[in-house]
């Protein structure tokens, strides 16, 4: 045998042995082991792909994505359907991405679940594990150990970088802020999930103790003897006999590739190390991508790449004008949450008629389908004419993208425009509760949806004042902005927007944005939007949609023209219920009207002192608390007479009765 033949053929007996080593050597249905996923046959979907050096990416950089990833075969847990369940033990490496690094998208988990099919579960703080009719439910049979990486107060989470032990819920059974312990002082040591790093987590499963315990720690270390949680489970209960492993994660407005390097995992035993040296790596920041491919493309430059380039100059410098877009160099950090003028102009097939969805206050609102990733959007346009104070807006409106509740309709990103600014936003299919109750076209609502729906907006405003990092007015709730999704749930929308209104004006005049009806009468002398205004409009909209007439109706007689002097003054007369809007019919639910009616007049109370907080109106609603002993004696004002004497008349008598660009710009100040 020649020297060369014998080099050659040991290369390949080494490739061919890296490459075991490499791929998943299944010893057995009960364990395996990856290192790096090249060649690996895992059940795979959404967004989740392995790449080509061999890394399992869950989530990659797209908006709205999820993504999951499962052991193609499931695994016994458990001898007969009613037996315990066997001990088990797994590890993984993993490292979370974000561009940039400092906003990120929600998590990822290990789960344990009966079925690969998590095609109706959600992303955003979902983690693509449940739905919002799922969550909580223990025929889910779900376990997961969540590495979360935003804060929901609607999870009750502790903090937006822990891990914590989920079952059947995102309510995490047991959870910690992620770090580990060292060995030898036993001091914490804090990790951050999305600081880029490559970490390491174990889970074991003890069926005897029915200890279930998680550690986590740098790539680098060996596995600290004190573990980070652990939770006293039953498992046998949770677990069927046979289930699948895998992982599943998501991104909302913020960009996280979620990477897992390596994977083992053991029925009853430990699973086997991961080798840290045959793990593939992860990439760095992505942003010099396009250098990348010039750098390869260069060598091959001739006279055809140069006439390829002119002409593409030529083409993009006439397309130019229609595609123009305008972006400074403070928007560079925002990079993921903009999007370029022309993927909004074809998702929206050119802002053409056909595609309007409505005419907001601020502007017209185009359905859209982004060419990315196929998901239908609302792209929102609004004029704006300085330019002065758009960067603080606009960090407010990136702010504002990261706010997470069930009850908001959710922010994706923006684009701006000389003159104009677009924003993006989740598709709501059903389109404004305004147009369920003012018009004739559309099915009346039942008055449990309407309940439902009144609870669900009700929450979202207590988290945007309460339980979000910082308080959000909203400045102009109403009928219209409340947008209902595909199960007929209540969100808010446009929050945040009427303060564009309130950027670059001169301060020598105070401009109240809102809409006749829904503004406090404070709102004129003060001219500053704060929660309390925000629970007047709140208590307007409570009326309007328990009695299906406007705040203000223009048309209507002197005393129908203010809604909340008619209802006062039908109280008074002992006939509130006469107020509820007739197309409910007979199948209502009494106390629940009444007490819709009266917590509208309480919230549209004419002093802000008397008006609840949000927490207080949720608490009424859920039925947590009775609400204040009232009588319409209490209330015998008149706001129609308060808000003359403010100097809103000329604004009441003109106001449009026309549901569209209902947003009157009034100028308050006297
Ligand atoms: C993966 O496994 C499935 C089921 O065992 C099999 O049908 C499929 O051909 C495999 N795919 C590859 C690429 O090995
Ligand atoms: C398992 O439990 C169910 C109800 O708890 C019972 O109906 C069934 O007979 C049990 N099966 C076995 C094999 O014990
Ligand atoms: C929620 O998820 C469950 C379980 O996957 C599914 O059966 C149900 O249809 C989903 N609900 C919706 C509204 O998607
Ligand atoms: C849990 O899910 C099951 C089946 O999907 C359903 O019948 C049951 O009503 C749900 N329970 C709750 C509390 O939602
Ligand atoms: C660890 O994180 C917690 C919570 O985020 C923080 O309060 C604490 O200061 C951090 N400790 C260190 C040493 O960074
Ligand atoms: C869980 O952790 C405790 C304390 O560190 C340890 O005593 C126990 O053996 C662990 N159980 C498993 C299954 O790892
Ligand atoms: C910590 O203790 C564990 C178990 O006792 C051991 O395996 C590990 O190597 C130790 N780690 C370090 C950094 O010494
Ligand atoms: C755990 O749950 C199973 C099924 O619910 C039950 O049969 C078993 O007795 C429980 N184990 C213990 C120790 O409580």
């Amino acid at each position: 045998m020649s020297t060369g033949l014998l080099r050659a053929s040991v290369c390949l007996l080494l490739l061919l042995f890296l490459h075991q080593k490499l791929a998943a050597c299944a010893d057995g249905a009960d364990s395996f082991t990856y290192s790096g996923f090249r060649g690996a046959n895992l059940t795979l979907d959404g967004v989740a792909a392995i790449s080509s050096g061999g890394l399992l990416v869950v989530t990659d950089n797209t908006v709205q994505s999820k993504g999951h990833a499962f052991y193609r075969t499931p695994l016994r847990f458990k001898e007969s359907p009613n037996g315990t369940v066997f001990s088990f033990s797994t590890t993984f490496v993993f490292a979370f991405i974000s561009e940039p690094a400092d906003l990120n998208g929600d998590g990822m988990a290990f789960l344990v679940s009966p079925t690969k099919d998590f095609s109706r579960a959600l992303g955003n703080q979902y983690l693509g594990l449940f739905n919002l009719s799922s969550v909580g439910n223990s025929t889910n049979h779900v376990l997961a150990i969540e590495l979360d990486t935003t804060r929901n107060p609607e999870f009750q989470d502790i903090d937006n970088n822990h891990v914590g032990i989920d079952i059947n819920n995102l309510k995490s059974d047991e959870s910690h802020t992620a770090g580990y312990y060292l060995n030898d002082t036993g001091s914490f040591q804090n990790l951050s999930l999305r600081s880029g790093q490559t970490m390491q987590v174990w889970v074991d499963y003890d069926s005897h103790e029915m200890i279930l315990n998680v550690t986590l720690a740098p790539i680098a270390m060996a596995k600290p003897r004190r573990r980070l949680l652990s939770a006293v489970v039953n498992l046998s209960s949770v677990l069927l006999e046979t289930m699948y492993v895998g992982f599943s994660a998501s991104n909302g407005p913020f960009l996280t590739s979620h990477y897992v390097l390596g994977w083992s995992f053991k029925m009853n035993g430990v699973a086997q190390a991961l080798d840290s040296s045959l793990l593939p790596s992860v990439p760095r920041a992505k942003s010099n991508h396009k250098l990348k491919v010039l750098r390869i493309g260069l060598p091959l430059a001739s006279s055809t790449l140069v006439l390829i380039i002119v002409g593409t100059v030529v083409f993009i410098l006439r397309r130019r004008g229609r595609y123009s877009e305008l972006l400074e160099d403070w928007e560079l950090e925002y990079g993921p949450h903009r999007f370029s003028y022309k993927d909004l102009f074809r998702a929206a097939k050119g802002f053409r008629d056909t595609e309007l969805l409505g005419m907001g206050a601020f502007g017209r609102v185009y359905k859209g389908v982004l060419p990315s990733s196929g998901s239908e959007v609302a792209i929102k346009r609004v004029s704006h004419g300085s330019r002065q104070g758009m960067r603080e807006f606009i960090a407010e409106i990136v702010s504002l993208g990261r706010l997470r509740h069930r009850n908001l309709v959710q922010l994706l990103g923006y684009c701006r425009r000389q003159g104009e600014l677009l924003l993006v936003y989740d598709y709501m299919p059903n389109g404004s509760l305004e147009k369920f109750l003012h018009d004739q076209a559309k099915p009346a609502l039942d008055w449990a949806t309407r309940f439902r729906i009144i609870k669900g907006v009700a929450s979202g405003l207590l988290y945007l004042h309460e339980d979000w990092e910082q308080v959000v007015v909203h400045r102009d709730i109403k009928a219209s902005n409340v947008l209902l999704d595909n199960e007929l749930n209540g969100r808010l929308g446009d929050f945040g927007l009427a303060r564009l209104y309130d950027h670059g004006t001169d301060p020598q005049t105070t401009h109240v944005v809102g809409t006749m009806g829904y503004l406090a009468p404070e709102l004129a002398r003060t001219g500053k939007a704060t929660t309390i205004t925000d629970v007047f409009a709140f208590g307007a909209f409570l009326l309007e949609v328990a009695c299906g007439r406007r705040p203000v109706d223009p048309t209507a007689h002197e005393e129908q023209l203010v809604l909340q002097d008619w209802v006062v003054e039908k109280w008074r007369k002992g006939s509130i219920l006469e107020t509820r809007d007739p197309t409910l019919g007979e199948e209502y639910a009494v106390e629940e009207v009444e007490l819709v009616l009266k917590l509208g007049l309480l919230c549209s109370h004419p002093l802000p002192t008397k008006r609840p907080s949000m927490r207080q109106v949720v608490r009424y609603l859920e039925g947590h608390a009775p609400l204040p002993e009232l009588s319409p004696a209490n209330l015998s004002f008149s706001l129609l007479a308060l808000l003359r004497k403010e100097g809103f008349d000329d604004q009441i008598m003109s106001c449009p009765s026309s549901s569209v660009a209902t947003a009157s710009v009034l100028s308050g100040g006297r």
